[in-house]
């Protein structure tokens, strides 16, 4: 409690720094909270992301399928339903440690070849020892192939595109393959890997781009932060689904790799 309260007042006396109080944008009570001592996070940014911003608790702990709905709504502007699959695969699984099949806490999801599989945008493959943590050199090939750190002279290089994306994935699971004598080209691994790509496309799509802005990929990967200060907000867009994302894999899976 004390060093959570620490921790606003930290963040507020920023934002009376920063130019236009920028961080006034993040919703009340919804504040960027990093991963403290004794919480829990798992291989998923998405999850993470809504952790860290309290759209689930901020413990990462007993995560019911209340709360995830609650999360995706508010947070990223998805219909509530819409996780209700890859929930119901998580206790499917049986990797819960709550003690209660209906939960489970964000370290859990880890678990190797049950949801979480090789090749990952952001995480190291099991094999390699941490499979749960942003790992920053594994994402550093993914960042330069998405061209995050590109001198931006155009608006066009604000933005990565499906093919680039799409791209940047393949790439990816072909360095695992080539690193990992245990590399799992399971059913998962197959539709996850350009699943989990649509679901960061989705997640962070600007319409009239048609693509997906750089700062808000680099802020949600790196930091696992919603990109309230780059001009993220929930309400921009229209209400996303499971067709919305279906629609997005088919677009990912379309590209020539
Ligand atoms: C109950 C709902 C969810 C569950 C159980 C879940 C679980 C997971 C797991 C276990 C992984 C690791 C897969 C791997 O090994 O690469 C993962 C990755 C990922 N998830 Fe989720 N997730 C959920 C919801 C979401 C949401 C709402 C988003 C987006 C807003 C999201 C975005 C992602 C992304 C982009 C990755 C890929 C990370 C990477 O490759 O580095 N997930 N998810
Ligand atoms: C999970 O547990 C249930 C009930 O004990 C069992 O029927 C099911 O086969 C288990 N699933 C896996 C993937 O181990
Ligand atoms: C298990 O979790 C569910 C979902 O939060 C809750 O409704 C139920 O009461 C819990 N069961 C026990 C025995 O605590
Ligand atoms: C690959 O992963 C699947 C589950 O996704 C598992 O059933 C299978 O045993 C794994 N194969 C190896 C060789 O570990
Ligand atoms: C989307 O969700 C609806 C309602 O929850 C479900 O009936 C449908 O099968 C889902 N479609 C896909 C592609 O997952």
């Amino acid at each position: 409690m004390r060093l959570t309260l620490s921790f606003s007042t930290c963040l507020l006396s920023l934002a009376a720094a920063s130019p236009a109080g920028s961080l006034a944008r993040e919703p009340k009570g919804h504040e960027w909270i990093p991963k403290l001592p004794g919480q829990s996070r798992s291989p998923c940014p998405g999850l993470n992301v809504m952790a860290n911003h309290g759209y689930l608790p901020r413990s990462g702990k007993n995560i019911d399928l209340a709360a995830v709905r609650y999360g995706v709504a508010n947070a990223y502007n998805y219909a509530p339903t819409t996780f209700d699959s890859a929930f119901q695969m998580a206790v499917d699984f049986n990797l819960t440690t709550t003690g209660n099949a209906s939960t489970f806490n964000l370290a859990d999801l880890a678990a190797h070849d049950k949801v979480e599989f090789d090749g990952s945008l952001s995480r190291n493959d099991h094999y390699f020892g941490d499979d749960n943590s942003f790992n920053p050199f594994i994402w550093a090939t993914v960042a330069k192939r998405l061209g995050l750190y590109d001198i931006q002279r155009s608006q066009k290089d604000k933005y990565v595109t499906v093919e680039v994306a799409a791209k940047a994935r393949a790439a990816r699971v072909k360095d695992a393959k080539r690193v990992n004598p245990e590399f799992n080209a399971s059913a998962n691994e197959v539709t996850g890997s350009p699943g989990t790509t649509a679901l960061y496309l989705v997640t962070l799509w600007d319409e009239k781009a048609d693509a997906a802005p750089k700062s808000w990929i680099k802020s949600f990967f790196e930091q696992e932060r919603i990109p309230y200060l780059e001009g993220y907000a929930s309400s921009l867009g229209t209400q996303k689904t499971n067709l919305t994302i279906g629609a997005m894999f088919q677009r990912v899976s379309a590209v020539e790799v």
